[in-house]
């Protein structure tokens, strides 16, 4: 049975909500405790990758190798994406959230009680009862082209499907820039990473909308977890929320109008035999909207990823078995998302025990 329950969004604006409904409530020790924040916390690296095709290019592709090491989550500017561009996307996005709900509601993901709606504007996307973010979001398959269902596309703003199809190809360039380093911070060939998911790739767009929250200490806009993807990129609005966790602590990521977010998924954890780390994050809400615009970029379904055995050598065991992304997904969603994101429990199975 289709749901009708309206979207958050449309609950906040029309339901006056003055505290958070139970199904939206996290548990004590995932809450995010506010007065922890201090001015001078631990920043996220921050990478420039000005200068990266010519002289500055060994600093770089060390740099990148450490915080994938270290932190599997990092900033970087001077990227190539053009401002303008960034302005342009936010400012269609925003125009899609202010529509009316009837208006949204035509490119609605439906949870069909069995599969998990994959693609459109949705509150939950497959979450079940009593686990539910405070946020809603707009999922649109980007790349390859031939995979775009464009009756899910918004029609208003006319230059909405214009603007998207420009920046998911800015965004796939950077991407694959990005893998580039990647891949020489592994000691591999430069395209190395490109080649092995040249046809083989999907790109979608998830952007995450978060009313403002009445109770923004008890509940979460998206519980803590990885990505279970090979990269993703946020486009963040100028409301804090995000946060990476780093040696036990969240540190909360500054909002830079001109950078993106690099988020390291799981895919790659799984291609660097963990040499790389898919960071757990999480985003907190406040008493103001946010917007995020993230770009996942991730193996076409029936692609089977492992550890890269030219890494491994004669000496070292893979610690994650080969798995196909669909068979990965599946028990990403059914095992820790479904029921609320666990961090990176959804990894365990994968690993083979090394004794
Ligand atoms: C995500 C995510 C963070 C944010 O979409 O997977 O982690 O800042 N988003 O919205
Ligand atoms: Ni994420």
């Amino acid at each position: 049975m289709p749901s009708e329950r309206v979207t958050l969004q449309e609950l906040v604006e029309n339901g006056h909500l003055d505290t958070v409904p139970d199904d939206y409530l996290v548990s004590e020790q995932d809450r995010v405790k506010f007065e922890d924040y201090s001015c001078d916390a631990r920043e996220l690296p921050v990478i420039d990758m000005v200068g990266v095709e010519g002289e500055r290019r060994d600093l770089v592709v060390q740099q990148i190798r450490s915080v994938c090491e270290e932190w599997g989550f990092f900033q970087v500017k001077n990227h190539g994406v053009s401002l303008p561009l960034m302005k342009r996307m936010q400012q269609e996005i925003r125009e899609f959230f202010d529509l009316p709900y009837e208006e949204k509601n035509k490119i609605r993901a439906r949870f069909d009680g069995h599969v998990l709606p994959d693609e459109g504007y949705s509150d939950r996307f497959g979450l079940k009862e009593g686990s539910a973010n405070w946020s809603d979001r707009l999922r649109l398959y980007t790349l390859p082209a031939s995979s775009r269902r464009y009756e899910l596309w918004p029609k208003h703003s006319p230059s909405f499907r214009e603007t998207l199809e420009e920046y998911c190809e800015e965004q796939d360039k950077l991407m694959s820039r990005i893998s580039e380093l990647i891949s020489e911070g592994l000691g591999l060939e430069t395209s190395y990473l490109n080649d092995y998911f040249a046809g083989k790739y999907q790109q979608q767009l998830q952007v995450n909308y978060y009313p403002p929250c009445p109770q923004p200490d008890v509940t979460m806009g998206l519980r803590k977890h990885s990505d279970n993807n090979l990269l993703t990129l946020i486009l963040q609005d100028s409301t804090p929320g995000l946060q990476v966790k780093k040696d036990g602590q969240w540190i909360t990521v500054k909002p830079m109008e001109d950078w993106f977010v690099v988020n390291v998924g799981d895919q790659i954890e799984i291609l660097s035999n963990g040499r790389y780390t898919s960071a757990e994050h999480r985003a907190f809400v406040s008493s103001k909207p946010r917007m995020s615009i993230a770009t996942f970029s991730m193996p076409s379904n029936e692609t089977v990823v492992g550890p890269i055995l030219e890494l491994l050598g004669t000496e070292e065991q893979p610690k994650y078995r080969a798995i196909s992304f669909s068979e990965f997904k599946d028990s990403f969603y059914y095992t820790g998302w479904a029921t609320a994101p666990t961090g990176k429990g959804h990894l365990k199975h994968l690993l083979i025990s090394q004794d």
